[in-house]
């Protein structure tokens, strides 16, 4: 009896283990990308790392944009020697003070004339409500409002290299988000990490409405379940992670292929504000097609991260 029960659980379980790979989405693209230059963020491990892998294997002059000096440094050497091009570095970035984010800009502003693609990847689960030297919910800052400032700083640099582009990686969990009340803290750890990717997507649309007509194209997507160590904050969610790893979850490897389509593809070329999945467009929520709280989330946004008029006129204003 056990024994049947577990030989048809292992079939069921390698059956969908087949079937998740084979609709796994992949990057078909061979774009090239010899000069141009390529900031992705939280590229020490997991997707962020595959996916400037990828990107550099491609020619990219790329930049790993991270807040650990020797991860940051070990990615770099790495991915040097895996894909043999030189033109990879490393710039300090701490999404959890706006400081470092405000640094970041200067030092890939003083060193890049433009940017082609950004690609905002970083990402956390924090499971206590901490706050920044901001006053900012730890996690919200890291996943969204770090990225919302440091997306609206770059973006003169990413005009001047137009046709460019946003990347956000935001996860199918923003479904279960809410723009209520997200730095009131009163969110527990899970329902906080989908309020900011549920704002990820929020932006990514509301942005690429602000940019339309700039050759700045915005795109949001989720990578889905992902074998990374994402989770490892969270007892629960690594206990539920190990269960189902084996049958449900992708390598980083397959986690960064949209991240990359998204980076290189034509196919996106008309799509800017659009949510992507295996490298495919798929609907996300509905919530983020209220373009009315879309843009309340915006000014929030602004006031939060201190952006000046100055600041805003530089990226949004007439004249650039
Ligand atoms: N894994 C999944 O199943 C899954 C599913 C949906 C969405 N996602 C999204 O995918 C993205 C990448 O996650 P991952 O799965 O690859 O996780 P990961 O392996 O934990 O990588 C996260 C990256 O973010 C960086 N990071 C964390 N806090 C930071 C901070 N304060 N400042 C700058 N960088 C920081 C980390 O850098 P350090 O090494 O310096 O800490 C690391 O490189 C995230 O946005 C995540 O929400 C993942
Ligand atoms: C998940 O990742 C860990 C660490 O990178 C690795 O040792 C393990 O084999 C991976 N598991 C699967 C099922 O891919």
């Amino acid at each position: 009896m056990w024994l049947f029960l577990i030989t048809w659980t292992m079939v069921v379980l390698f059956s969908i283990k087949i079937f998740n790979k084979l609709s796994t989405g992949r990057c078909y693209a061979d774009t090239v990308m010899s000069g141009k230059v390529v900031v992705v963020t939280g590229a020490s491990g997991g997707i962020g790392f595959e996916t400037a892998l990828e990107l550099a294997r491609r020619g990219a002059k790329l930049i790993i944009a991270c807040r650990d000096h020797q991860k940051g440094e070990r990615a770099v050497r790495r991915i040097i020697r895996r894909t043999n091009n030189k033109r990879v570095r490393f710039i300090h970035l701490d999404l959890t003070s706006l400081a470092s984010v405000r640094k970041f800009v200067a030092q890939l502003e003083a060193s890049e004339a433009k940017l082609d693609v950004l690609i905002n990847n970083a990402g956390a689960i924090c499971t206590t409500r901490e706050r920044t030297e901001d006053g900012i919910l730890k996690d919200l800052q890291i996943n969204y409002l770090g990225p919302f400032l440091l997306t609206v700083l770059l973006v003169p640099m990413l005009k001047r290299a137009a046709p460019s582009r946003v990347v956000v990686v935001s996860s199918s969990w923003h479904k279960f988000g809410t723009v209520e009340d997200i730095n009131s803290g009163r969110h527990g750890y899970i329902q906080s990490y989908a309020n900011s990717k549920l704002c990820n997507v929020i932006f990514s649309k509301e942005l690429a409405r602000r940019l339309e007509g700039t050759g700045v194209d915005v795109y949001s997507l989720n990578p889905g379940q992902v074998n990374t160590s994402l989770y490892r904050s969270s007892t629960v969610l690594e206990k539920l992670r190990s269960l189902l790893l084996y049958a449900f979850f992708k390598t980083p490897e397959e986690g960064a292929q949209t991240s990359v389509y998204l980076a290189t593809s034509y196919e996106v070329d008309q799509m800017s504000g659009k949510y992507f999945e295996d490298c495919q467009e798929a609907r996300a929520s509905y919530k983020a097609d209220d373009e009315e709280s879309a843009a309340k989330l915006w000014s929030l946004s602004e006031e939060l991260v201190k952006l000046t008029p100055d600041e805003i006129n530089k990226s949004f204003g007439d004249v650039s």
